[in-house]
């Protein structure tokens, strides 16, 4: 069983205009959608479509919208009622392909709230074989919570993963490598952050077929002690490095439709393949499969399984 973990979950209401959007003025909607948002909630989506046992934990009253959604998609959630409310956000979409988004901070979590569900994460650990801490916090633990979080997951013997970025990823990695996750999976804008390298061209040397930057930045976190790094580089594919080598890989062929949530793809990619017991070459390839997959549906729509195409990634050991 996997758990996920989405500190900050939100309702994604995406809301198409008639018109191209009118800063100051009036815009019309011609259609409105909501669906239950976060990143651990895409990774259990993706996972329960594989038919992974997953359990999606959230902050969130009993009674929501998003937690009648999850109950819609068939995902098995734990919604922890230490929150009156679960924030939306607002994608604008023109007919164009341009979005603007307005996303909420989230709703508060008190010191009584994070104990509540630190404690929830440690019991359902038991029974795991990974738990993945997913996307930004809500306003209300400090930054190093997810650090906490690790330190109080260590003695379950359930592996962890953290999916994150900016100030709560930089403080997790402030803390390694005594909070040291068993995965971290930054895209290239977060390695850069952790590295000191330039996201962009990691991307760029990627794109013309030199993962070297992207290798050593992984590298330097697995010498931290984190056990596994799968970093995504968008269009480029996916690296992953750990003590045994480096793998990288180059995307199956697709036409992009929307890359929201194509990272939470990635993960639910390789989690699915390792709690099967794949070698580090497959988990990787289906990482890119499933990120890619996502890429190829609307919206934050993840893929099934026969919406992926783990054959058609090209899947290499990094010899240097
Ligand atoms: N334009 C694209 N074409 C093909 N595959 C893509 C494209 N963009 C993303 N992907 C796939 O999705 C994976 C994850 O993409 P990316 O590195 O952009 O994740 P991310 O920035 O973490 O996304 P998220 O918005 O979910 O946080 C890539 O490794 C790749 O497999
Ligand atoms: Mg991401």
């Amino acid at each position: 069983m996997i758990v996920t973990f989405t500190a900050n979950p939100s309702i994604d209401r995406t809301a198409e205009l008639d018109e191209p959007l009118l800063r100051g003025g009036v815009n019309r909607i011609r259609a409105l959608h909501d669906g239950p948002g976060g990143k651990g909630v895409n990774v259990s989506r993706a996972l329960h479509l594989a038919e992974v046992a997953s359990v999606a934990v959230l902050p969130s009253p009993t009674t929501h919208p998003i937690v009648a959604a999850l109950r819609e998609a068939g995902v098995d959630h734990r919604p922890i009622p230490v929150t009156s409310r679960v924030r939306t956000n607002i994608t604008l979409s023109e007919d164009d392909g341009t979005t603007t988004k307005i996303n909420e901070p989230g709703s508060t979590i008190g010191p009584d709230g994070l104990v509540v569900l630190r404690d929830t994460l440690v019991d359902l650990a038991a029974d795991a074989a990974w738990v993945a801490l997913c996307g930004s916090l809500p306003p209300g633990p400090a930054a190093d919570w997810y650090a906490d979080l690790v330190d109080a997951l260590r003695p379950t013997g359930a592996r962890i993963a953290v999916d994150t970025s900016d100030a709560p990823l930089q403080a997790l990695a402030d803390r390694l490598p005594g909070s040291a996750p068993d995965l971290l999976k930054p895209n290239a804008f977060e390695l850069a952050l952790l590295t000191g390298a330039d996201g962009d061209r990691l991307e760029q040397a990627a794109a013309q077929g030199d993962f070297g930057p992207t290798v050593r930045a992984a590298r330097a976190l697995v010498d931290r002690g984190v056990t596994y790094v799968l970093a995504t580089l968008g269009a480029a594919g996916a690296v992953l490095a750990c003590a045994d080598g480096a793998w990288t890989a180059t995307p199956p062929p697709i036409v992009p439709i929307s890359t929201v949530g194509a990272g939470d793809s990635s993960l639910a990619g390789f989690l699915l393949a390792h709690v099967r017991g794949d070698a580090p070459a497959d988990c990787l390839r289906h990482a890119v499969a499933y990120g890619s997959g996502a890429t190829a549906l609307p919206g934050t729509t993840v893929p099934r399984p026969d919406q992926t195409t783990p054959h058609s990634a090209t899947v290499a050991v990094y010899t240097r």
